[in-house]
């Protein structure tokens, strides 16, 4: 009796706990099926981005499909955090970042002598919506993504006539006249010169037809930024300059400015030590500073980067806060100035290009038509930057080097004449 109570007793036992068994392997199916993630579905992008596996565990009693949903789950939520990773190093948290961006993975130093810095930084997105017809125009104007750009107005015409032709001589067919009044329009049609006009919404209107030079000159770094915007490198050309072989020839692409310069030789073109001397100082009388004669704003190469870009909104917001500036003296501060207490500077890549092949006036006229040697090579171009007789002095070039007149430079005084 008491051996079967006992029986019974332990059977009871066993039934309750395999009743209970039961119970939970149907909860856990139940809370498996119902949540599928678990109880704590990572949900911010934070959690995502910490968890690189997603802790998933998956039931007895699942079936093929649903562990099949339960990779693709993963896998879709793997991707969530490579995108979200990407989209966070896209939007920089900070300049290092940035840095690290455009300058790629971080590098061990290479041996002595073999370290080279980055100069060459990268292209911005093009972005037609800035200019459409102004996109449309430059798709068939230019040539690899560049062009010569020149403003002109009626003042001009004459020197243009001579600036075109040298152009077309060379064979470059890749450059564009910005006209700033409806005659140039006119005068480039009948001359078969690729012209654009702006339009009248543009503010520009009023600047060009007061035939100021100076705000002709702040007003082409403000045109420029939708040139550079649209993703095109540009030539800015002033219109005083002949070309006597192709500017692409002998660009070296490299830095967002390649410039020519006011310089005339090695020194004063690519710059040199100079000291200062304050002989009240005794044994430190001397005072070394290092100088360059400015680059020229006339005649300049300008790749489409953010130094370029941020360097024309510098040169446009002093310009127009303080009009009487010449643009050229603040288009080299900005270049050139570094970062000081309350200002910070530019950080653009530049190029002084070759001072005898893209020749100043005073280069040509105080050295080389006087040189025998100098004499015989022919430079890209010369710009009459330097004399203010320059459409007798462009012609002059042209015959010189184009028609090989060997005398056409000799009855210009060196400089000015006054
Ligand atoms: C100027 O520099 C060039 C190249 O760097 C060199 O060949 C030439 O001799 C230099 N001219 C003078 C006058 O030092």
């Amino acid at each position: 009796m008491t051996g079967g109570r006992r029986d019974k007793v332990q059977s009871i036992r066993e039934s309750w706990i395999a009743t209970a068994i039961v119970i939970g392997v149907l909860l856990v199916c139940v809370f498996t099926f119902m949540f599928p993630h678990g109880f704590f579905t990572p949900k911010s992008p934070i959690q995502i981005r910490r968890t690189d596996t997603p802790n998933v565990q998956t039931g007895t009693c699942e079936s093929p499909e649903h562990v099949n949903k339960l990779e693709a789950d993963i896998a879709s939520l793997l991707e969530t955090n490579a995108g979200l990773k990407k989209r966070l190093a896209e939007q920089g948290q900070d300049n290092t970042q940035k840095q690290v961006m455009v300058l790629g993975d971080q590098h061990k130093v290479g041996p002595f002598g073999t370290v080279k810095a980055l100069r060459t930084n990268p292209t911005v997105v093009p972005d037609e919506s800035v200019n459409p017809r102004l996109a449309k125009m430059l798709e068939k104007v230019a040539v690899g993504k560049e062009l010569i750009v020149a403003l002109a107005n009626t003042y001009v015409k004459d020197m243009l006539e001579i600036w075109f032709t040298s152009i077309k001589r060379v064979g470059v067919t890749n450059y564009l006249v910005v006209a700033l009044d409806d005659q140039i329009v006119e005068y480039c049609k009948t001359n078969d010169v690729p012209v654009y006009k702006r339009g009248p919404e543009e503010v520009i209107d009023s600047v060009a037809r007061s035939g100021d030079a100076h705000a002709v000159s702040g007003l082409k770094f403000h045109i420029l930024r939708e040139f550079l915007q649209l993703g095109y490198s540009v030539l800015l050309s002033d219109i005083d300059i002949v070309y006597l072989q192709n500017p692409f020839d002998h660009l070296h692409r490299d830095s967002d400015v390649e410039s020519m310069t006011d310089g005339h030789d090695n020194m004063t073109a690519y710059g040199f030590n100079d000291y200062f001397d304050e002989p009240i100082m005794g044994w430190s009388r001397y005072v070394h500073t290092t100088r360059i004669w400015a680059y020229n704003s006339g005649f300049f190469y300008i790749r489409p980067t953010i130094p370029s870009i941020e360097l024309l909104d510098r040169v446009v917001d002093r310009l127009s806060k303080q009009p009487n500036l010449w643009d050229q003296a603040v288009f080299n501060e900005e270049l050139f100035f570094p970062s000081h207490p309350g200002y910070e500077g530019l950080h653009a890549a530049k190029r002084t290009l070759d001072f005898y092949q893209f020749m100043n006036s005073k280069v040509l006229f105080k050295t080389v038509r006087k040189d025998d040697k100098l004499k015989k090579m022919k430079p890209v171009i010369v710009h009459v930057n330097y004399h203010p007789d320059k459409l007798p002095r462009m012609k002059a070039v042209v015959e010189f080097y184009v028609n090989g007149k060997q005398n056409a430079l000799d009855a210009f005084p060196d400089g000015s004449g006054w």
